[in-house]
């Protein structure tokens, strides 16, 4: 099943590296470049599930631009380009983020960079990797000398005030805060030991599912904003070393409202 997800990431990632030679010509109209990317996500998710229906007919999907398909006990989660605003400016952060759950628990994550060819892979019990080599998160403990990675609720106004206050928090606090516009990609980097710790208002399953398993096969802890591993319901996470994650829990808890918990 690994294999399997492996190569729908670098079909779809293939096709959204060849569709992005493309997406120059089409900055003239900003509707064309909207709905070119939107046909470019389109066309990645269509390759993905293909791939995935012929190997597994009897298996569920849930893809965020088709919605839910229901199936056996497996259930594969697809975000087909994670960083779609990025991918639009030809800011190169982006990536295809594939999930596989069996009876709600993950046992496969892939999130596969097409323009660095970084593909990153975990399968429950079994570790993280990077391109085949073992990585593993950072053994930092230490707050003010990390690096951290977020992302902003821009979709999320109500949540704003309180977000605000937790960045006012920890900025003074560590080496320094990043904002790549890649969920997938920012919890991939945090196994790899790009990052030090990470923490997000709002995520969608389909944007963590396969880096929240890279992160915890990489030695990582996962929670929501109450420190529990009701994630997937809220969107809201926390992640880091066991330490870094503590760290940041504390310093953001005082700010968390009851509707982020
Ligand atoms: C977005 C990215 C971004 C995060 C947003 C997501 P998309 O996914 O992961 O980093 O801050 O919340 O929606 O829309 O580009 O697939
Ligand atoms: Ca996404
Ligand atoms: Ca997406």
């Amino acid at each position: 099943m690994l294999t399997i997800a492996i190569r729908a990431a670098r079909n779809a990632g293939d096709l959204i590296q060849r569709s992005s030679e493309k997406i120059g010509q089409l900055t003239i109209s900003k509707k064309s470049k909207n709905d070119f990317v939107t046909e470019v996500d389109r066309m990645a998710e269509q390759e993905i599930i293909s791939l995935i229906k012929y190997a597994y007919p009897d298996h569920g999907i849930v893809a965020e631009e088709s919605g839910e398909t229901k199936g056996n006990n497996y259930t594969w989660v697809i975000d087909p380009l994670d960083g779609t605003t990025n991918y639009l400016h030809g800011y190169p952060q982006y990536a295809v983020s594939i999930a596989l759950k069996n009876k709600g628990k993950t046992e496969v994550g892939v999130v596969y960079d097409p323009l660095r060819d970084e593909l990153f892979t975990a399968e429950k019990g079994g570790g993280a990797m990077l391109n085949n080599r073992r990585i593993r998160v950072t053994k930092q403990t230490d707050l003010s000398t990390a690096l951290l990675g977020t992302g902003f609720p821009f979709k999320y106004p109500q949540h704003l005030d309180a977000y605000l206050n937790m960045f006012k928090t920890l900025t003074p606090s560590t080496a320094g805060i990043r904002r790549a516009g890649s969920a997938a990609l920012d919890l991939a980097y945090l196994s790899a030991g790009r990052l030090d710790g990470f923490w997000e208002i709002g995520l969608k399953e389909w944007d963590m599912a396969a880096g929240i398993l890279l992160v915890q096969e990489a030695g990582g802890v996962v929670t929501d904003f109450s420190f529990n591993e009701h994630y997937v319901k809220s969107g809201n996470i926390i992640t880091g070393n066991p330490k870094m994650h503590q760290a940041i829990y504390q310093a953001i808890e005082p700010f968390v409202t009851e509707q982020l918990k």
